[in-house]
């Protein structure tokens, strides 16, 4: 990690009004000052110090990165620099996580070796089948999987040594290998099927696939198109730096936590219908809508905010996601294969009118990478419970690589954000007899 230099980016002068003091802040890397920096700031020695009040974390940064750039004004993605549509273009979903994870794209020695290591870490204890088994038949897939996931923790106890760089390294290995492993049996237990073990022959995806839908001995190979297809889905979706999955993976991550206790909290993150739940609602939304003639009362429905049009805006761009837009022209290649999904027809309307209309427009919201991945995903024969899953699999990379990042990090330490406290001043305890 580097240091977080000074040299050469200036500072800022600060008076404070109150008192007529005058400070001067470094700025760091551009446009940035330490928060720590304001706590110099004070009316007198008694005083505590300024802070910065952040609800949302809208303009705070948590840590300095190497893994993901976004410009958000400018529509850009990049994976350690490299950008998302070369990667979509030319890369496998394997290639992308050790990128993602080492920081380089592999040899192909190490190419070899990776898929080889995840190949082999596939399997789960068959103790995890019981505990699917003590779901209800219509448990969702997301809380199955983040039940599977933490319950992992105790089948690996020697994960709690966090600070141990080789044994980070196979606890990784470990959960990317085996999250679709997991997915596909919390899958075939909601739909009240055995469950299929890996097939080490198979690609990551199209192992994945031969899990959740082959039935019995019957022969199941998955169409190439749609394995691809996945897999740049995946690509996609592999990190998005501090959102708000990745930061609970670091937040709980700065505790020490073991990983599969982390990415369980990044997964429920991830599982609100704000974040990775949306491309879920979103399918929900365009059902509801059901026909073309109906979506003008919906757009006049979200702009006197009784409804909110899932599957646009962001926090970060303001501009047209990277990610709809390779996710759009993915799309064509499926419905060649599978049929056009129907409700596509709803959400390019409901995106031609959003695009042309000034409350969209004013406010920057464009389609986000949930808009049309789950009219694919529908399109390639998956259950609506089953998207937030398809999310976490290849986000499982991201975690794991922003959660190594802070653990080498020296200047992160145990996540603790302040508050300022607007209740009861002091005050006495009154029995319950004189209670009002
Ligand atoms: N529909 C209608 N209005 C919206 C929407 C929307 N989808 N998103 C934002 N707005 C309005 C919002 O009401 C506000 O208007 P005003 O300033 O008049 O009050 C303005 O736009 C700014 O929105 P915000 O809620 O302050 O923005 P935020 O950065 O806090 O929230 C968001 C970002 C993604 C949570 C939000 O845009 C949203 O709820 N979108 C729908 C859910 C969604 O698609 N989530 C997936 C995000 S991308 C993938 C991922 O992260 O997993």
């Amino acid at each position: 990690m580097a240091d977080s230099g000074t040299e050469g980016n200036g500072t800022l002068s600060i008076k404070d009004n109150r008192t007529g003091k005058e400070y001067e802040i470094d700025i760091l890397d551009g446009d940035v000052i330490r928060a720590m920096d304001l706590r110099q700031i004070k009316v007198n020695d008694d005083d505590f110090g300024m802070m910065a009040y952040d609800p949302g974390f809208t303009n705070t940064a948590s840590t300095r990165s190497t893994v993901t750039y976004i410009d958000g004004g400018k529509g850009i993605l990049r994976y350690r620099g490299i950008p998302i549509e070369q990667l979509a273009e030319r890369s496998s979903f394997l290639e992308v996580a050790y990128l993602i994870l080492k920081g380089e794209l592999p040899t192909q020695a190490e190419s070899d070796e990776f898929v080889h290591d995840i190949t082999m870490h596939t399997y789960v204890h068959e103790n995890i089948i019981d505990l699917f088994d003590g779901f209800r038949y219509d448990a969702h897939a997301m809380g199955m999987l983040i039940s599977s996931v933490s319950a992992l923790s105790t089948f690996y106890p020697e994960a709690k040594d966090v600070r141990d760089a080789d044994n980070r390294g196979i606890q990784i290995r470990r959960l990317v290998a085996k999250m679709p492993t997991l997915a596909a049996f919390a899958y075939r237990h909601h739909r009240g099927l055995p469950v299929i073990y890996p097939e080490n022959e198979l690609s990551y995806t199209a192992n994945f696939l031969n899990m959740l839908f082959r039935i019995g001995g019957r022969d199941y190979t998955p169409d190439p198109v749609l394995v691809r297809a996945l897999d740049v889905l995946f690509i996609l979706h592999a990190d998005h730096e501090q959102n708000c999955s990745a930061t609970a993976m670091r937040v709980i991550g700065s505790s020490e936590a073991d990983p599969y206790s982390a990415l369980a909290g990044a997964m429920a993150a991830l599982y609100g219908p704000l974040h990775g739940g949306a491309n879920e609602a979103v399918l929900h939304m365009l059902s509801r809508i059901g026909s073309l003639d109906n979506v003008p009362a919906f757009i006049e429905g979200v702009k006197n905010r009784e409804e909110r049009l899932m599957g646009f805006g962001h926090r970060v761009y303001k501009a047209y996601d990277p990610r709809a837009s390779i996710i759009k022209k993915t799309s064509e290649e499926v419905f060649e294969i599978t049929g056009r999904n129907p409700l596509l027809n709803i959400a390019l309307e409901l995106e031609r009118i959003a695009l042309e209309d000034d409350f969209f427009v004013s406010r920057n919201l464009y389609p986000n990478v949930d808009f049309y991945s789950g009219i694919i995903y529908q399109a390639m024969g998956f259950p609506v419970e089953l998207f937030s899953v398809l999310f976490a699999i290849p986000r499982t990379v991201g975690w794991l690589a922003q959660w190594e990042e802070l653990l080498e990090d020296s200047e992160q330490r145990i996540a603790r954000p302040r508050q300022i406290y607007v209740g009861s001043d002091v005050r006495d305890f009154v029995p319950m007899e004189e209670r009002g």
